[in-house]
């Protein structure tokens, strides 16, 4: 292995930060391209078919172009529509990212449980079967917001966060029937660990959990054997449109020094 070959992110935008951001910690000198497919943002508002066409192959041309050696898809969005696409187009290893609902079963003791993320995540059936294997006596309610999705790109973008505005788009949850009894929220958008501070802001009764330090966890052990540059390398995000990038100030704790289109 190529001590340079990167490891590969990627998302529909910059979610899959909050899934780099642990990776480096535990691997600060990875070499890092992450790719953000913001022609086709949001994912959460596509159909199941256009995710299972859109990101196999745009990983595939990502993965000839960049030789990484590990990919992680970065999205719960694309990871539980695509994942078993991707892995069976590509002879590489690819760690997904789906919700967090084992741990957030395991803390629970009200037994009522938010899973908060897309609305195309929401509506999967790998989100009913992760409830019945390792949830199966709690309520999970269910709730797809896309606001929280802008928001986090703007935060990303240098906008100001209204605290507001994130409290109104998670408040459906907790007014469902026995909302008002969640006391552990899945974050199962990669999007929304980056407003963290503003969720737990808005509902300070509630514990969050997400994959991110577990999905480190996981890249760190199927790389351990692997060789890596001696000091820390820049790293490269690449945009599939021309949209409005983040800042590189926003993406210097990220260890991302250069922006491209694709
Ligand atoms: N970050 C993504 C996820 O984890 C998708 C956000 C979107 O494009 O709607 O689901």
């Amino acid at each position: 292995m190529n001590a340079n070959a990167p490891i590969l992110f990627f998302d529909s935008g910059v979610g899959g930060l909050s899934v780099l951001g642990p990776t480096l910690k535990l691997l600060p000198n990875a070499p890092i391209v992450y790719a953000a497919d913001s022609a086709g943002f949001p994912y959460g508002k596509r159909s199941e078919a256009e995710i299972a066409s859109r990101v196999p192959a745009l990983l595939g041309r990502l993965v000839e172009r960049f030789h990484p050696r590990l990919a992680v898809i970065a999205c719960n969005t694309a990871s539980t529509i695509a994942l078993e696409h991707v892995r069976s187009a590509l002879d590489l290893s690819v760690v997904g990212t789906v919700p967090a609902i084992k741990p957030a079963a395991e803390m629970s003791k009200t037994r009522v449980i938010g899973v908060l993320g897309t609305e195309a995540t929401v509506r999967q059936p790998y989100v009913d079967d992760l409830g019945a294997k390792f949830a199966v006596d709690c309520t999970i309610i269910r709730h797809g917001s896309p606001e929280l999705v802008e928001l986090a790109e703007a935060k990303l973008g240098g906008d100001t966060v209204d605290p507001a505005a994130v409290k109104a788009a998670a408040q459906p949850m907790f007014d469902a029937a026995e909302g008002e009894r969640i006391d552990t929220v899945v974050l199962a958008c990669t999007h929304f660990p980056l407003l963290g501070e503003e969720l737990q802001a808005a509902f300070p009764q509630v514990r969050y959990v997400h994959g991110g330090e577990g999905i480190a966890r996981r890249i760190a052990y199927l790389t351990r054997d692997q060789v890596w540059p001696s000091a820390p390398s820049p790293g490269l995000m690449l945009f599939t449109s021309s949209a409005r990038p983040p800042s590189l100030a926003a993406l210097a704790p990220f260890g991302i020094r250069e922006i491209k289109s694709l």
